[in-house]
């Protein structure tokens, strides 16, 4: 073995789950940038689980692309790096009826459908609905907060991070708030498929949380075609896309897009970005002072944390990326955690600065799949540290953080906290 092959042997696999579990391998993400923004990467085994035993299923491989200018470069074509050709998501859909499963979601469709879906739900997401959320996101964030400080030691992920998302979309969705966990359950089942703690790979599992999910949404929406409320199923249930309601499928989908997309990701955000705080006392003394606003630091811990670490995309005729040949029908994966690290557009990336401005991160994507919650995640996340401001000089961890076994998002399962000086209680 020659040196040079030794240190490839070494390099951490981005394709592979199980290497997050160390945490994002951003050295490995800088040296790509650095000498091939658009890399050819082979994807590992991964075991998957059903009654029929186990199978090792291995991907077709694909580009990783890691450049800030070339992550935007894919996202504003989406005519040559398609959504909806075999879906956003990583792993190929296994089955034609999956590959069509996989196409009711609006994160996996192209135009002139994707925008016919998107539209459906826009109002509700714009700046100045998400404003009327102001006041119940905060009082939420408020008594999260007041509870966990009350208790002195607590779990920042599974008492404070998973819920505040939950409540608010518990609201959103008209759901009752006890079965908020239901979501919990299912979005931890379907994000953490490949974590052994959540989804462990086992492929019937999976497809029986869908079930059990669409059940739910499913009798919701019939509550709702009867009685309508304010509330977004009771809009999506009896919304209509050219003349014609939803079906009762496509309204599954829907709801189950908006109960994971709007629950794991903020969920991560805010333990990340109490992770980070705590890690960077200097910065996090910027905030507590007032130096830095809270809106800022939020869109430097977006940056920091991009808790989606990307999306795929498949190219739809052969062209070229970077000087790179993608052959029609390639996988591209794009990496917004890497893009946003890249030293061409932020100076000092690998460094936490609270007050960076202007702050041009892709966290929630560009292009025409641009996030459709990025406004209630930024109100979320800026509710929860302003609750925390006066707690987190004494915010520290306790123990391990233990971190999702997960190529797509990135995530804490648990992080042992406290905030000192305050009663502790077990
Ligand atoms: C910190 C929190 C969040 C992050 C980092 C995030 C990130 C993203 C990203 C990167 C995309 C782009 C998908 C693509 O490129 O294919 C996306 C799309 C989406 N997000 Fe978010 N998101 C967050 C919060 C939310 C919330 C709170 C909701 C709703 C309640 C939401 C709903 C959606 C939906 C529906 C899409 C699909 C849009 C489309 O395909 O047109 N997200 N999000």
């Amino acid at each position: 073995m020659t040196p040079s092959t030794a240190g490839a042997l070494r390099r951490p696999d981005i394709a592979d789950p199980v290497t997050y579990a160390a945490g994002v391998p951003h050295e490995e993400f800088t040296r790509l940038r650095l000498t091939e923004p658009v890399s050819w990467v082979q994807e590992p085994l991964l075991w998957r689980h059903s009654s029929g035993g186990r199978i090792a299923e291995r991907g077709s491989g694909f580009w990783a692309v890691t450049t800030h200018e070339a992550v935007l470069s894919v996202s504003r074509r989406p005519e040559e790096f398609s959504s909806g050709a075999k879906g956003a998501f990583l792993v190929d859909p296994r089955t034609p009826a999956d590959l069509r499963q996989t196409r009711q979601l609006l994160v996996n469709m192209d135009a002139p459908q994707h925008l016919r879906i998107r539209r459906l739900v826009t109002s509700v997401f714009t700046p100045r609905a998400v404003r009327g959320l102001v006041e119940s996101v905060t009082a939420h964030a408020t008594a999260l907060v007041d509870r966990v400080a009350r208790a002195g030691r607590f779990d920042a992920v599974t008492d404070l991070a998973c819920e505040l998302p939950l409540l608010v979309l518990s609201d959103l969705l008209g759901m009752p708030r006890e079965d908020r966990h239901l979501l919990y359950r299912w979005s931890n089942h379907l994000v953490g498929f490949d974590d052994p703690d959540y989804g462990g790979g086992d492929v019937e599992a999976y497809r029986r949380t869908f079930v059990e999910a669409f059940q739910y949404a499913l009798r919701l929406a019939m509550e709702r075609r009867d009685n309508p409320t304010g509330d977004l199923v009771s809009l999506l249930a009896n919304a209509e896309v050219d003349g014609q309601r939803l079906s009762d499928r496509e309204f599954c989908n829907f709801w189950l897009l908006l109960v994971v997309a709007g629950n794991e990701t903020t969920r991560h955000l805010i333990s990340g970005s109490l992770e980070a705080l705590a890690a960077y006392p200097a910065e996090r003394d910027r905030l507590v002072s007032g130096a830095v606003p809270v809106p800022t630091a939020v869109e430097e811990l977006l940056r920091w944390v991009t808790p989606i670490m990307q999306f795929r995309r498949t190219a739809t005729r052969d062209t070229e990326l970077c000087g790179r040949r993608v052959s029609e029908g390639d996988k591209v994966v794009i990496y917004y955690t890497s893009a946003n690290r890249d030293a061409a557009v932020f100076a000092d990336p690998q460094r936490l600065d609270l007050g960076r401005d202007p702050n041009p991160h892709l966290a929630f994507g560009m292009g025409p799949h641009f996030c459709l919650g990025s406004h209630l995640a930024r109100l979320e996340a800026t509710a929860l540290l302003t609750a925390m401001r006066p707690h987190l000089a004494a915010f520290e961890l306790t123990g391990p953080v233990a971190r999702l076994e997960s190529n797509f998002v990135n995530g804490a399962k648990s992080m042992p906290a406290r905030i000192a000086g305050a009663p502790q209680r077990t």
